[in-house]
C-alpha cells in the first residue's frame, strides 16, 4: 500500500545543531496488515508516522502509496492519525459531533443531513451512543474521548491508520477494550495500520509484523511472532527482556547506559555504547538493514545468515 523510501526527517535544534529524527528509513507497509514500531521514547516513531501524513517535512527520501500519482486531496483521505493524548486531541469548545464529523467538512465528503448520518453511523462503529453528540469533551471518560479519537480517524473512510500510543495515556482497564476496539474495526472495515508504541504486549498482540527503531534507524523488522520469539538484535532482546510476564527468549540482555544524544550519535553502529557484543568494528562500519532469515531483517555487522545467533559469538 505504501513503500517508503529512505526517508530522512531532521529537525534544527536551536544552538545545538540538526536532530536527524527519522534517518534513512525504508520500510513498506502492506495492504491489510498491522505493522506495529517499536523502541524507545524519542527514537523517531512519531516524526516517521507524522511524515506518512505529511504533517513533518522529509529532507530526502519518498513516499509511494500504490495506485501511483494522486491529488493531494486523495491522499489526504488515504491516511489518518490516532494520537496518544485524547485529552489534548479534542477542541474542548468543540461539541463531539462536530469534532467526529470535522473531516467530512474539511475534505468536502459531506455537508448537511449527510454529514449528520455520518456522524451517527461513525459514532456506533466506535461504541458510542450517538445521542451524545452534542456534549464536549470534557465530559468524557478518557477511553469515550479515544473512541471519538478513533470515529474522527474513520470519518473520510481512510485507507491507512497511524495509531501513534493509542492506549499508553489510558487507565489500564480501559486499554484492552480500545485494543479490541481497533482490531474490529481492522477486520470489518479492511483497515491497514501502523500501530506505534513501546508496549511490545500490545504490539505483539496486535501486530502482524514489528519494525525495531534506534535513533532514527530501522533496526530490526520481522513477522510479531518471530521476534518475540527469536528476537536477532541485542537491542530487541533487551527490549523484549524488559517487558514483565513476557515468556522470555533464553538470553537476556540489560540495557546499559544512557540513550546517547540524537544530536550527536555514535558512530558506525548506534548501538554499540549499550551493546555487550560490539567490537571495534562497530564504530567504524555503519550497519545496513539485511535478511538475515526468510522475512527476517536485522542490522548488525557481527549477525549474518551464517551466523545469526550473536550470543554464540562471545566466549
Ligand atoms: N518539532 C521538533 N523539533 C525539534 N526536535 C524534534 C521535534 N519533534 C521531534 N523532535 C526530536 O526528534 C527525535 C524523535 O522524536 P519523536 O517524537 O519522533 O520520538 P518518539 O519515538 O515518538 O518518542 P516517544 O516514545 O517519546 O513518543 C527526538 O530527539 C525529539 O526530541
Ligand atoms: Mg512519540
Amino acid at each position: 500500500m505504501l513503500s517508503i523510501q529512505n526517508l530522512t526527517v531532521q529537525f534544527q535544534v536551536p544552538g545545538n545543531g540538526t536532530v536527524r529524527a527519522v534517518d534513512n528509513v525504508s520500510l513498506e507497509i502492506r495492504k491489510g496488515e498491522t505493522l506495529g514500531l517499536v523502541g524507545e521514547s524519542g527514537c523517531g516513531k512519531t516524526t516517521l508516522g507524522r511524515a506518512i501524513l505529511r504533517l513533518n517535512q522529509p529532507s530526502a527520501g519518498r513516499l509511494s502509496w500504490s495506485g501511483g500519482e494522486q491529488s493531494e486531496n486523495a491522499l489526504r483521505r488515504r491516511v489518518q492519525m490516532i494520537f496518544q493524548d485524547p485529552y489534548s486531541s479534542l477542541n474542548p469548545r468543540m461539541r463531539i459531533g462536530d469534532i467526529v464529523g470535522e473531516p467530512l467538512r474539511a475534505l468536502g465528503l459531506a455537508r448537511g443531513k449527510d454529514a449528520a448520518v455520518r456522524v451517527e453511523e461513525l459514532m456506533q462503529q466506535v461504541g458510542l451512543d450517538p445521542r451524545l453528540q452534542s456534549s464536549y469533551p470534557g465530559q468524557f471518560s478518557g477511553g469515550q474521548r479515544q473512541r471519538v479519537g478513533i470515529a474522527r480517524a474513520l470519518a473520510a473512510n481512510p485507507e491507512l491508520i497511524v495509531a501513534d500510543e493509542p492506549i499508553a495515556a489510558l487507565d489500564v482497564s480501559i486499554q484492552a477494550q480500545i485494543l479490541n476496539l481497533l482490531e474490529k474495526l481492522r477486520a470489518d472495515l479492511g483497515l491497514t495500520y501502523l500501530f506505534i508504541s513501546h508496549d511490545l504486549r500490545a504490539v505483539r498482540y496486535l501486530a502482524d509484523r514489528v519494525a525495531v527503531m534506534y535513533l532514527g534507524e530501522i533496526v530490526e523488522l520481522a513477522s510479531a511472532e518471530k521476534l518475540g520469539r527469536r528476537p536477532l538484535m541485542p537491542y530487541t532482546k533487551a527490549l523484549l527482556a524488559a517487558v514483565p510476564s513476557l515468556e522470555r527468549p533464553a538470553e537476556r540482555v540489560i540495557l546499559q547506559g544512557e540513550l546517547p544524544s540524537p544530536v550527536n550519535p555514535p558512530s558506525g553502529c548506534r548501538f554499540r555504547t549499550r551493546c555487550p557484543y560490539a567490537v571495534p568494528d562497530c564504530a567504524s562500519t555503519r550497519p545496513k538493514l539485511q535478511e538475515i532469515e526468510p522475512g527476517h531483517m536485522a542490522a548488525c555487522i557481527r549477525i549474518s545468515q551464517e551466523q545469526p545467533d550473536i550470543e554464540k559469538l562471545v566466549a
